[in-house]
Parts: structure tokens; C-alpha cells; sequence
């Protein structure tokens, strides 16, 4: 049997947008463009992460990505298909910045249910995610039960239950106290170093851009265009300690300066 998974097998791509541009309808009849031409590659168990004003359309793209809106000019493939096909729609983890949990559901439920939807049941895999995210002590409870950090470690969990081959995070870790986010940080790293999917993560933090990424994609203000794309020459596994480090601060000045650079352009 072939498997969803072996879709984007030998280093293929796994994620090619090209030439991307998106309208939204504005509420005066005229319409918004929110990106313009915008070209990303992730390649196979790389970690890629998107800065950028707010209003640059970095949620747009995600939600192009995992095909939940219609792309309307440019080309996007993700694991060697269109996005959002039944096949590619398994093979992907989504963590928005609202977790987003079924609130009748207990931990281990909303955990659970990307396998109840495949009919896939493998609660080895569940507890062991429990585990991970540090949230195992508290499977039977209800969300409503659960603080805003705890919430969002079970959709992390919740996202890498099917074992996806992209994840895509859209300021996950936006709603946490600054030692939750690290916190999270670092257990993402772990994760993303055991499981090796490759990640499509935005954020408007700067140096957790850097310390997670492979590369950090620099968009300027709305129309989203990339500005930059900057390579991460931090050695892994990573952790908080190399933030004092010269590679790390000479590339987070260099992501704030393409931020930088466009400004007196009128962006937002
Ligand atoms: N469903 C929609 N209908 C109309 N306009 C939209 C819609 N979604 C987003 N937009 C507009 O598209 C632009 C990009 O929005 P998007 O949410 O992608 O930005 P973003 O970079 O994710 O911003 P933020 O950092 O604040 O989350 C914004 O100007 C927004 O008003
Ligand atoms: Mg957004």
C-alpha cells in the first residue's frame, strides 16, 4: 500500500509556493491585495519561520499552504500536490494562535482526534505526545479546566498525533507569558529534532525566529512581499544559551534590519 506519506520522498520540496498574489474583496468594492508575488520554499524536515508586520498577510499564506483558501494566481504545491487535497490535508499538522479545542472533549480526546477522524487509533502514540508536551497528568480534563500555556500544549500535541510531514504554526505561542513561550520553544525544538517535519512557522518575535529556524523570511508590510530570505548558521541542537552567542545576535540584527528596511514606505 502506498502511503499518504511518501508523497514528497527524496528531498522533493515540501512546500513551493511560487509567484503567489491574493485579493481579498475590500468592504468598499475595490479589492485588498494582501500578497504580491510572494515566492517560499521548505524543503524536508526544515524548520522555516515567516516574520513581518502585522497585516502582511502571513496568516494569508499559511491558510494558502494548507489549502484552506483557494489560491488564485501563482503556483503552490505542497508534498508534490495541490494544497489541501484529501492526501496532503492528512499529511498536515496546523497550530493556530487559538488553540481551538473541542471544549466537550477531555486532553486526551481532543488529542485523540485527527486518528478518530482517519479511524487510525493509536493511544501509545497519544500518551507518549502527552508526555512530550508535558500535559500527561492532566489527560481527563476538560480545556475550560486548563490554562492558555496548557491549551496550546495539547494542539501541539494534537497537530503531530497523524505524524504529518509539514507543520504549519501561526504565532503559537502569541497568547503565552514570555517563560511559558520559552518553555514551549524549547519543547517544539525537541519535538521537531526527533520527529523531523519540516515546519512553517510565523511569529513576531525576532530571536525566536532565529533560535528555532533553518531560515527566517522576512515580508514587508501589506502587499506581504519577501524582503529577505535569511539563513540561521546556529549549530543544533539549540537552546536559550546560544542567544548570547555572535552568530546569533549578528543574524537577529540582521532579520530586524530587513524588517527595518522598508519603512519608509508606509507600511502598517
Ligand atoms: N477573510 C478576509 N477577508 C478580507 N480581508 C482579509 C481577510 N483575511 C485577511 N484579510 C486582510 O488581508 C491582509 C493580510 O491579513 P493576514 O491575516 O494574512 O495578515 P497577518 O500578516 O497574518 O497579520 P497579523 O500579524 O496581524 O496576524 C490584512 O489587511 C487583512 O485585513
Ligand atoms: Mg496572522
Amino acid at each position: 500500500m502506498t502511503s499518504t506519506l511518501d508523497l514528497a520522498a527524496d528531498g522533493a520540496l515540501t512546500v513551493s509556493v511560487r509567484g503567489v498574489t491574493h485579493r481579498y474583496p475590500g468592504a468598499d468594492g475595490r479589492a485588498l491585495l494582501a500578497l504580491d508575488g510572494v515566492d517560499l520554499d521548505v524543503r524536508a524536515g526544515e524548520f522555516v519561520s515567516i516574520v513581518g508586520p502585522s497585516g502582511c498577510g502571513k496568516s494569508t499564506l499559511l491558510r494558502l499552504v494548507a489549502g484552506l483558501i483557494a489560491s488564485q494566481a501563482g503556483g503552490i504545491e505542497v508534498l508534490g500536490g495541490t494544497p489541501g487535497d484529501a492526501q496532503r490535508a492528512h499529511a498536515l499538522g496546523l497550530v493556530a494562535q487559538e488553540p481551538g479545542l473541542l471544549p466537550w472533549r477531555d486532553v486526551a480526546a481532543n488529542v485523540r482526534l485527527p486518528l478518530d477522524v482517519t479511524r487510525t487509533p493509536d493511544g501509545a502514540r497519544v500518551n507518549a505526545l502527552l508526555e512530550q508536551v508535558g500535559i500527561a497528568d492532566f489527560a481527563g480534563y476538560r480545556p475550560g479546566a486548563l490554562s492558555g500555556g496548557m491549551r496550546q500544549r495539547v494542539a501541539l500535541a494534537r497537530a503531530l498525533v497523524h505524524r504529518p510531514r509539514l507543520l504549519l504554526m501561526d504565532e503559537p505561542f502569541g497568547a503565552l507569558d514570555e517563560l511559558s513561550r520559552e518553555a514551549m520553544r524549547v519543547e517544539l525544538l525537541r519535538i521537531w529534532e526527533q520527529e523531523r517535519i519540516a515546519v512553517l512557522f510565523v511569529t513576531h518575535s525576532v530571536a525566536e525566529a532565529v533560535l528555532l529556524s533553518d531560515r527566517v523570511v522576512v515580508m514587508s508590510g501589506r502587499p506581504g512581499r519577501v524582503r529577505a530570505v535569511i539563513d540561521v548558521p546556529l549549530p543544533r541542537p539549540r537552546g536559550e544559551a546560544q542567544e548570547s552567542s555572535a552568530a546569533f545576535i549578528e543574524t537577529a540584527a540582521a532579520v530586524r534590519a530587513a524588517l527595518r528596511a522598508g519603512d519608509d514606505g508606509g507600511a502598517a
